[in-house]
């Protein structure tokens, strides 16, 4: 092989990678937002079970489960770079990208019930109770407009 066409095999060696690289960055940012949620839901399902006494009430649980809710929102909205908006078996609305100022006031909502919900569970049961009623109303509000139902 010449000199000049072994350079050009390796720089089109080298762009393959770099497309491959982006492709590999966005499923990870939906593989990871993903992820972020599935946390989030299990954080809610402890919340859940407390509330409706199928699990015994238990302060520092619900507060742990709350702060999982309420520390996650930072990482979740750098979670939807441009090219993420299909692929990866997303379920993620095109609107994210429409209205993100809108989308990330919504989750930072939550993120601050979630951190009201934390506090509360020191106060009881009952105190529990009524603040986590706040944020699962906002993972419906977000999920409505945001979300994709998938059938
Ligand atoms: C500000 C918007 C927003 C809020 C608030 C929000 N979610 Fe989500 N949620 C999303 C988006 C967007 C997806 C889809 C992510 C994707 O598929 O890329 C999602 C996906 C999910 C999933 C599916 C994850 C998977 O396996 O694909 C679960 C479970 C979930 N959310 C639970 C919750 C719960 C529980 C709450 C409330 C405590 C909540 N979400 C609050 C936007 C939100």
């Amino acid at each position: 092989m010449s000199k000049s066409k072994f350079l050009t095999g390796l720089s089109i060696v080298a762009g393959v990678a770099v497309i491959a690289s982006g492709a590999a960055v966005a499923q990870d940012a939906i593989a990871k937002r993903k992820a972020l949620m599935k946390a989030v839901g299990g954080a809610t399902k402890t919340g859940s079970q407390m509330v409706k006494g199928e699990i015994p009430f238990d302060a520092a649980k619900a507060a742990e489960s709350m702060n999982t809710i309420a520390k996650g929102w930072a990482e979740f909205a750098t979670l939807y770079p441009k090219g993420t908006e299909t692929g990866g078996e997303t379920t993620a609305s095109p609107k994210i990208w429409e209205t993100f100022a809108d989308f990330d006031a919504q989750g930072k909502k939550m993120a601050a019930d979630a951190a009201k919900a934390a506090t509360a569970a020191a106060g009881g049961a009952d105190a529990f109770k009524a603040a986590f009623g706040d944020v699962t109303k906002s993972c419906k509000s977000c999920h409505d407009v945001y979300r994709v139902k998938k059938n």
